[in-house]
C-alpha cells in the first residue's frame, strides 16, 4: 500500500536525520548541548508529550557569538563559558522507550522589549497564553532578546523555563505567588516570602528578601488582573531597585544588623 510505503519513508529520513549526530537524544525535559556540536552554539530543547509519552527534541542555535553552557542550560556570553568541547562520545544513556520525533525548526521572530535582566528565559509579557517566551543573553553589556515560540500545544512555564502541555497558563486567575518552587537544582532561592502583590506592570525587589537576591516579576494577564513571578538573580548579583535589574553593582542594604 502507497500508506504503508510514505510511512516506511518517512521513518527512513527520520532516522537518517538523527543519524547525523547533530542533535541530542532526548531522554528527559530540558536543554542539552549537542555533544558532537564543537561550537558549542547548538542546544536541544526536549519537551515531553505526555498524550504519547515520548520526547520531541527542536535544535537551537544560540544568538550571534553567544554559547551554551550545559550546567546552566543557557546561551551565555563566551567569556562566562569555555566551550571544550572536542569529539567525545556522550555518556551512555539509556535508550528511550520510544522513537522521538524529528527536530524540527522553531519559529522565532526578534521584537521584545526590555524584557531581560539576565542570562536565561523569561515569559514574554506580551504572550498571554504563555505560547511564547523571550530568550535573554547578556553580550558586552547589551541583551539578546529572542522570542521564541513554544510548540503547539505547549505553554511556557516561568517556573521552570520550560514549555509543557501540562502547564495551566495563569491567564484567567488572579495572583499567582510562587514560594520558591522545590526544583531539583538550578538557582537556591531564599525562602521566607512575605506576601507581594503586583500592582503594576514590571520587575520590583522582593520586601522579605533582606539578600536582595530575589525579585518579582508582574505580567498583565487579559482580564488585567496581574500575575506574579519570582525570579533570582544569576550567581553572586542582586536586584537593585533602582534599576529594577540584577547587577553586581548594587550593595543590598541588609536589615540584619
Ligand atoms: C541517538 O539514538 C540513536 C538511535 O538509538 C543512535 O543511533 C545514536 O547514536 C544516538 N545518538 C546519540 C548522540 O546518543
Ligand atoms: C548547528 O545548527 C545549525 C542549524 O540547525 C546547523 O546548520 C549546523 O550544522 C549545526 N552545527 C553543528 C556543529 O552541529
Ligand atoms: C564584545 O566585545 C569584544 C571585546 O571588545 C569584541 O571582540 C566582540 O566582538 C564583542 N562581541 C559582540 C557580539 O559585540
Ligand atoms: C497549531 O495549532 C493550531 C490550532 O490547533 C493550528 O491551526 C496550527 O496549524 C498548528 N500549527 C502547527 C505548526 O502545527
Ligand atoms: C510553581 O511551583 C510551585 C511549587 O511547585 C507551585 O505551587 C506554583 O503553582 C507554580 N507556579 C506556577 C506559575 O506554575
Amino acid at each position: 500500500m502507497a500508506n504503508d510505503y510514505s510511512i516506511v519513508i518517512f521513518f527512513v529520513l527520520c532516522t537518517a536525520l538523527q543519524a547525523y549526530g547533530q542533535s541530542f537524544n532526548c531522554t528527559q525535559a530540558g536543554r542539552f548541548a549537542n555533544p558532537t556540536d564543537t561550537t558549542c552554539q547548538n542546544y536541544t530543547y526536549c519537551i515531553y508529550n505526555a498524550a504519547t509519552n515520548t520526547f520531541t527534541s527542536y535544535n537551537y542555535v544560540c544568538p550571534t557569538t553567544s554559547v551554551f553552557n550545559p550546567a546552566t542550560g543557557m546561551c551565555t556570553a563566551p567569556s562566562n563559558y569555555a566551550c571544550t568541547v572536542t569529539t567525545t562520545v556522550p555518556t551512555t544513556s539509556a535508550p528511550t522507550t520510544t522513537a522521538a520525533p524529528t527536530t524540527t525548526a522553531v519559529p522565532t521572530t526578534t521584537v521584545a522589549a526590555d524584557a531581560c535582566t539576565a542570562d536565561g528565559f523569561v515569559a514574554d509579557p506580551s504572550s498571554t497564553d504563555c505560547s511564547s517566551y523571550i530568550q535573554c543573553v547578556q553580550i558586552n553589556g547589551t541583551f539578546d532578546e529572542t522570542t521564541l515560540t513554544c510548540p503547539n500545544g505547549t505553554y511556557y512555564n516561568p517556573n521552570n523555563t520550560f514549555c509543557e502541555s501540562t502547564y495551566v497558563c495563569t491567564s484567567a486567575t488572579t495572583t499567582t505567588i510562587t514560594t520558591s518552587a522545590p526544583t531539583t537544582e538550578t538557582t537556591a532561592a531564599p525562602t521566607t516570602v512575605a506576601p507581594f502583590s503586583c500592582t503594576a506592570i514590571g520587575r520590583f525587589a522582593n520586601p522579605a528578601d533582606t539578600t536582595c537576591q530575589t525579585y518579582y516579576y508582574c505580567v498583565q494577564t487579559t482580564t488585567g488582573t496581574f500575575a506574579q513571578y519570582q525570579y533570582t538573580c544569576p550567581s553572586t548579583s542582586v536586584f537593585s531597585p533602582t534599576t529594577n535589574l540584577c547587577t553586581a553593582n548594587y550593595v543590598c542594604p541588609t536589615t540584619a544588623g
